[in-house]
């Protein structure tokens, strides 16, 4: 019998995630199917034990019950329960198993595909809400000396930084207007772009070797990485990070991490 998994959010149908692992299910020659899932915003957890009763293996889960995913599994793994989010659910032995694949993509995006190491770098991640929450344990495990957690309202990111005491020494909390020196990487987990608006960050946080990456994509550069390349900065948007938050879900559920480079070149071609 052919496995099933879908994506449940609201809305879902502009969600490029079927086409992703339909593309990945194809190129590891594994029998699944993988579909879209509307929940109605009252009817999250009444649509993933629909699905168990149906015997699917899994589920992503986006935009808006991450959260409420995190609360409904039996089980976080450990960056899940680190992030406070969900945005991948296995359903194994009548467990319902959380997970987050969501930073390991960004990482992913950051290492493989803009071949940037993260080992020794400073490193500025923008937000303190749900997205940057889920980036902040992939990130400090690969490497780098420093992340400065820098938000429009300092107490949330203080609050976030508090989280995650054992790291103290290399997590510091700034407002925009108080960042100093240049980063090798920042991070756009805002939701800024949404509305079109720039973190007001310093025009000094950018280096020559700055990689700027915005975690949200569209048909043209964000804002946030016109202005960070007009400061010199190298910039990316979240497309790598979709694409590889897929892979290491993929890898989840299957056993097997699938390649992600054609599947995001097509992805870019379709943008233009
Ligand atoms: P998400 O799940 O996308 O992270 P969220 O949890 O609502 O969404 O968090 C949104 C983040 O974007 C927050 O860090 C928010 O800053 P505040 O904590 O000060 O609200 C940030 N944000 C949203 N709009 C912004 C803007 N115009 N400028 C700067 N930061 C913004």
């Amino acid at each position: 019998m052919t496995d099933r998994y879908c994506v449940i959010g609201n809305p879902i149908a502009h969600s490029k995630s079927p086409a992703i692992h339909a593309h990945y299910a194809a190129q590891q020659g594994q029998d699944l199917h993988y579909e879209q899932c509307l929940a109605p915003l009252d009817g999250f957890a009444a649509t993933v034990q629909r699905l168990v009763a149906e015997g699917y293996k899994g589920a992503n889960v986006t935009v808006p019950f991450k959260l409420e995913a995190a609360r409904l599994a039996t089980r976080l793994a450990p960056r899940a329960h680190a992030a406070g989010a969900v945005n991948t659910l296995l359903f194994e032995g009548g467990e319902i198993v959380g997970d987050n694949t969501d930073g390991a993509g960004l990482v992913a995006d950051i290492v493989r595909n803009a071949g940037v190491t993260l080992e020794g770098k400073r490193v500025l991640l923008l937000g303190a809400g749900g997205a940057a929450r889920g980036a902040v344990l992939p990130l400090l495990d690969a490497g780098p000396r420093q992340i400065v957690i820098a938000n429009r309202t300092l107490a949330t990111a203080e609050t976030l930084v508090a989280g995650f005491a054992e790291h103290a020494g290399r997590l510091a909390v700034s407002s925009f207007a108080d960042l100093e020196g240049s980063f090798d990487v920042i991070v756009n987990a805002t939701s800024a772009s949404l509305d079109a608006a720039v973190p007001p960050v310093p025009a000094s946080v950018f280096g020559p070797g700055t990689l700027a990456l915005d975690m949200m994509y569209g048909n043209k550069p964000t804002v946030f990485m016109v202005f960070a390349a007009g400061h010199g900065a190298t910039v990316r948007d979240g497309l790598g990070m979709l694409v590889e938050q897929a892979a290491e879900a993929f890898a989840l559920w299957r056993g097997q991490r699938p390649a992600t480079a054609a599947v995001l070149a097509a992805l870019r071609q379709s943008q233009q």
